[in-house]
């Protein structure tokens, strides 16, 4: 199922789902790193693991500095459920990079639907335009791992 996050009018609303992705996409890189087998796969799962754990940080500062309701985790582990489902299912590390490939179709899109919100607050462009390029990153090397299979 595509994400919905980022179609919420409020900004706020927005930004709190956004997180909640980002909590789950950590959530679904720990059950990939503890999977997948090949040691480099699993370095660039655990680099990607700490670009979504700095997203986190940042993003709930930028909550907090509004006075707005930070969560805490995930709202609904979408991704995992998704992940173990893919991984009871399939086997080995290509299974794996397929179900994150998917996962981080969905970041991109949240992303570039965050920068183009219509209520976005100046002070969280920087934050969302470079949280993009990091997702944009993750998504194309799972694209690039994923043809050389
Ligand atoms: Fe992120
Ligand atoms: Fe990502």
């Amino acid at each position: 199922m595509a994400t919905m996050v980022g179609k919420q009018d409020d900004f706020t609303k927005a930004l709190q789902e956004l997180l909640e992705l980002d909590y789950d996409a950590i959530e679904a890189y720990e059950a990939a790193i503890n999977r997948i087998e090949d040691s480099n796969f699993k370095s660039k799962l655990s680099d990607f693991k700490i670009d979504h754990q700095r997203h986190v940080t940042e993003i709930s500062a930028l909550l907090r500095s509004r006075n707005a309701d930070v969560p805490r985790g995930p709202d609904i582990k979408q991704w995992l459920t998704k992940g173990k489902v893919a991984l009871g299912g399939m086997i080995g590390d290509n299974a794996i990079l397929t179900a994150m490939l998917t996962n981080e179709e969905d970041t991109n899109t949240a992303y570039e639907r965050m920068i183009n919100h219509p209520e976005m607050w100046k002070e969280a462009a920087p934050i969302l335009e470079s949280g993009l390029l990091d997702e944009k990153r993750h998504k194309s090397w799972l694209e690039s791992v994923k043809n050389e299979q």
